[in-house]
C-alpha cells in the first residue's frame, strides 16, 4: 500500500471534551492533499498541517460546482485500535461521483491507503466515549483559474477529518419528516446519484421550509412525476409494510448509500422480504393509515439509523408506531454500530483495523 510523505504540524491541538463536540466544527492536526494536472495525473500526495487552501478567484469549483465529496468514519474499538467500515465503498462512490462530473477519478487504493494514512496519523483524534467517533471528509475540487463551463485541467483531493460526539447523546428520538412537494433534489440523468455539493445546494431551501414547520428533515419526491418516494436530506429510506421492507429503488437520482446497501445486506440475512421499488407516497400514507405500515426510518452514516415517527404531506399527517423506534430498526441500529464499533462480530468482513 501507498505512504505518502508527512508534514508534521510544529503544534498540536488540544483535544476537545467530546460531550461538547458540535458536528463538523473541530478539525484536526493535519490533511491529506493531492494535486491533479493535466497531462501529468494525480500526483505529490502528502499529508500536511491542517490550513487554508489558497485558490484563485477565478477556480473553476467557485463559479461551475465541479466538486464531488465523501463522508464515512473512523471507530475506537474496545481493545483501543481505530477501525474503519467498508472504506472501499466510499473510494466506489467517490470515483462514480468523479465519472458524472467529469472530474480524473483516483486510484481505489491510493483512496484508501491516503484514508488510512491519515487516520493513523490522527489516532489520538478517535474519541473513545460511546457513540462518538471520527469523521473523514474526503473532497475534490477543480482549482483551473478560467471562466467558461467546461471540464477543468486542475484538481486537489483533500481529506480532513473532526471528532464528532454521539449522535444519540440523548436516547434515540424517532424524527418528524414532511414530504416535499415542490422543490426537487435530482432527477434522472442528472446528478442525484453522485455526492456534489449542487445537490445539498439545491436542497437548503426546502429543507429550511421543513425546519420552520417543525420538521426535522425533508422527505424528496421524484423530480418527474412527483409522486414517488426517493430519499431524505442526508440519508435513504426503508418502510416495513407488513412483512416486508420496502426502499426506493437506485433509479438514478438518489444516492446509493453505503448504510443502505449494509441494512440490505442485513436484512436480507435474517431472512427478511426486502423489495427495492418505486414507492408511491400515496401508498405509503395510506399504508400508515391503514396500519400496514409497522416502521419507517432512515439509514447513513451520521445516524446510522434514524426512526420517523411521524410523516407529513401536505394535508396528511401519520404517526409510525406510536412514534417510536421499532423493533427492526432498534436491530439494525444494534447490529450496524456493534460492527462498527467492534463490540459485535463481523460477519461480512466490513470493518479495516488499521
Ligand atoms: C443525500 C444522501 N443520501 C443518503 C446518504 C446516506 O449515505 P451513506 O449511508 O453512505 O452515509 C447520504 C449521506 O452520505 C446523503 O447525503
Amino acid at each position: 500500500m501507498k505512504e505518502y510523505p508527512v508534514q508534521r504540524a510544529a503544534v498540536l491541538k488540544p483535544k476537545p471534551d467530546p460531550s461538547t463536540l458540535v458536528f463538523g466544527k473541530t478539525f484536526t492536526d493535519h490533511m491529506f492533499v493531492m494535486d491533479y494536472t493535466a497531462g501529468q495525473g494525480w500526483h505529490d500526495g502528502r499529508i500536511v498541517p491542517y490550513g487554508p487552501i489558497a485558490l484563485d478567484p477565478s477556480a473553476m469549483v467557485f463559479h461551475y460546482a465541479q466538486e464531488v465529496f465523501e463522508g464515512l468514519k473512523a471507530y475506537r474499538n474496545p481493545e483501543g485500535g481505530v477501525q474503519l467500515f467498508r472504506p472501499i465503498e466510499n473510494a466506489r462512490r467517490i470515483n462514480s461521483s468523479c465519472d458524472r462530473m467529469c472530474i480524473p477519478q483516483i486510484p481505489e487504493e491510493d483512496f484508501v491507503a491516503a484514508v488510512e494514512q491519515l487516520v493513523r496519523l490522527e489516532a489520538d483524534w478517535v474519541p473513545s466515549a460511546p457513540g462518538t467517533s471520527l469523521y473523514i471528509r474526503p473532497f475534490i475540487i477543480a482549482t483551473t483559474p478560467s471562466l467558461g463551463v467546461h471540464a477543468a485541467h486542475d484538481y486537489i483531493f483533500a481529506i480532513i477529518t473532526c471528532p464528532v460526539g454521539a449522535y444519540y447523546a440523548e436516547g434515540i428520538n424517532p424524527v418528524k419528516i414532511y414530504v416535499e412537494s415542490e422543490d426537487v433534489r435530482a432527477v434522472r440523468g442528472g446528478t442525484g446519484y453522485t455526492k456534489c455539493g449542487g445537490n445539498y445546494a439545491a436542497s437548503i431551501r426546502a429543507g429550511e421550509r421543513a425546519e420552520e414547520n417543525g420538521y426535522a428533515q425533508v422527505l424528496w419526491l421524484d423530480g418527474v412525476h412527483r409522486k414517488y418516494i426517493e430519499e431524505v436530506g442526508s440519508m435513504n429510506v426503508m418502510f416495513q409494510i407488513g412483512d416486508t421492507v420496502v426502499t426506493p429503488e437506485l433509479t438514478g437520482s438518489v444516492l446509493p448509500g453505503i448504510t443502505r446497501k449494509s441494512c440490505i445486506e442485513l436484512l436480507k440475512s435474517w431472512g427478511l422480504k426486502v423489495e427495492e421499488r418505486q414507492l408511491p407516497a400515496q401508498e405509503l400514507f395510506d399504508a400508515g393509515e391503514s396500519g400496514a405500515l409497522k416502521e419507517a426510518w432512515g439509514t447513513g452514516t451520521a445516524a446510522v439509523i434514524s426512526p420517523i415517527g411521524e410523516m407529513g404531506w401536505e394535508d396528511k399527517h401519520v404517526v409510525v408506531n406510536g412514534g417510536k423506534i421499532g423493533p427492526l430498526a432498534q436491530k439494525l441500529y444494534d447490529t450496524l454500530t456493534g460492527i462498527q464499533w467492534g463490540t459485535r462480530p463481523d460477519p461480512f468482513g466490513w470493518v479495516v483495523k488499521l
